[in-house]
């Protein structure tokens, strides 16, 4: 089975899907849709990160694919919907760079503590200004995490080993790491928090929910830190709390406006301030975090290919079913539709087929359904199956 990567995928997923017995073709650059169309006859399956666009048309001409790995965070540049109606599993690798993010928030409230952004571009500039006006250790000092996800818990973890007092708001229940407190709401944070990190994801709801309100509620002198997405925060707000002086320093990684292109300018009313970090959103960017999205991504396309699993698939029902050890195992993606389930084990019992174990899911219009039985599957069985109306695809693995 033949894997087309492009876009200079880590190495480490030609590794490993070489030495799960694919045939892996790597390309550096990314391919238009025509190339991708004249390309994709025989490729079972496609790696790509974000500079490649699949759209329902290169679908079409790629008769042979299976899936597709995002080697990235994002899956904007994939038609998710038209590769889920063509039974098609997308990967992608929400969570390998989040100890990238929280190292640089780590950076970033020591580094704004210490006022450098200030002090380094005096040095630039030939101005020798020795003083610890305005410069703090963090030990001793309250972060406080909006958002306590996959990063935010990091982010305690490591502040705590640095003796910060943590505190935390979450919308969803969480349990709280190490000595971190939960506040209640996000006013009582504000009110105690020194510094406040942002790690909330992107739904919509959280549109612009950091404005003059909530810096107003920040403690005076107090540091402020968003690397989790841009439209959560009113920047010209951000801008009067810093030229004020109520806000002592701030780094931003994310805008809600951010250069499409590389080279192109970047606006923001933010820029030229004092003690101001600003980053061109390289918080998850890191030579690691590209080893663990290769790492992660490809173990998902092996695991799709090999065992039918779709674990953390973006568009497909998710079933993780377990190491295939059984006889044999059937993966069959249907219509979703009452008694395909019913209609499934009528067959493999008139077929003489003892299941030993059976895991579904389903998203929308689909279902997935991973069946592990002893014995063989007969080819009456299997042409049974994919003579349903329901059927979208089905595959077979032997043990
Ligand atoms: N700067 C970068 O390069 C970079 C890299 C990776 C992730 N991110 C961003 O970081 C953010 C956090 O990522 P994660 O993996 O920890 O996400 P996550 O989904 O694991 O955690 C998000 C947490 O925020 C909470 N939350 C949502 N809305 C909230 C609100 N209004 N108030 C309080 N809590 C709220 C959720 O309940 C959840 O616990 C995401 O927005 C992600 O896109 C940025």
């Amino acid at each position: 089975m033949k894997v087309l990567l492009l876009e200079n995928i880590h190495p480490v997923a030609v590794q490993t899907l070489e030495a799960a017995g694919f045939d892996v073709e790597l390309r550096s650059s990314s391919m238009s849709e025509d190339e991708l169309v004249a390309a994709l006859p025989g490729v079972t399956m496609l790696g790509i990160r974000s500079n490649t666009h699949i759209t329902a048309r290169v679908l079409d001409h790629a008769p042979d694919l299976t899936a597709i790995g995002c080697f990235c965070i994002g899956t904007n540049q994939v038609d998710l919907a038209a590769a889920a109606q063509r039974g098609i599993a997308v990967f992608n690798a929400p969570y390998s760079n989040t100890r990238s993010v929280v190292e640089l928030v780590i950076a970033e409230i020591i580094s704004l503590a210490r006022r450098l952004p200030e002090k380094t571009q005096k040095m630039h500039a030939g101005i020798w200004d020795k003083s610890a006006k305005g410069s703090h250790e963090v030990r001793g000092r309250t972060l406080g995490i909006v958002g306590y996800g996959n990063i935010g818990t990091q982010l305690s973890n490591l502040a705590e080993a640095m003796g910060l007092n943590v505190i935390f708001y979450d919308v969803a229940d969480r349990l709280r790491h190490g000595n971190a407190r939960r506040m209640h709401t996000l006013d009582a944070l504000l009110a105690e928090a020194d510094v406040v990190s942002l790690h909330v994801d992107g739904r919509p709801g959280n549109a612009g929910i950091f404005g003059d309100e909530q810096f107003k509620k920040m403690k005076p002198r107090s540091i402020f830190i968003n690397a989790a997405r841009g439209m959560v925060v009113d920047t010209e707000a951000l801008r009067e709390h810093i030229l004020s002086g109520h806000i002592a320093g701030a780094a931003l990684d994310v805008f809600p406006i951010e250069p499409k292109v590389q080279g192109d300018e970047f606006e923001s009313p933010l820029r030229g301030l004092d003690n101001v970090i600003l980053t061109p959103h390289v918080g998850g960017s890191t030579q690691e975090a590209q080893e663990e999205i290769g790492y992660f991504v490809s173990g998902k396309l092996k695991n799709f290919q090999l065992e039918g699993s779709t674990a953390l698939s973006v568009n497909l029902p998710d079933v993780q079913p377990p190491a295939l050890v059984e006889e044999a195992r059937i993966g069959f993606l249907h219509i979703n539709v009452p008694g395909v389930l019913a209609e499934v084990n009528n067959i493999l019992a008139s077929e003489g087929v003892n299941v030993t174990g059976q895991y579904l899911a389903t998203r929308g219009e689909q279902g997935y359904v991973v069946t592990d039985v002893s014995g063989h599957v007969s080819e009456a069985a299997i042409s049974k199956l994919q003579a349903s109306p329901h059927t979208q695809w089905l595959r077979s693995w032997d043990a």
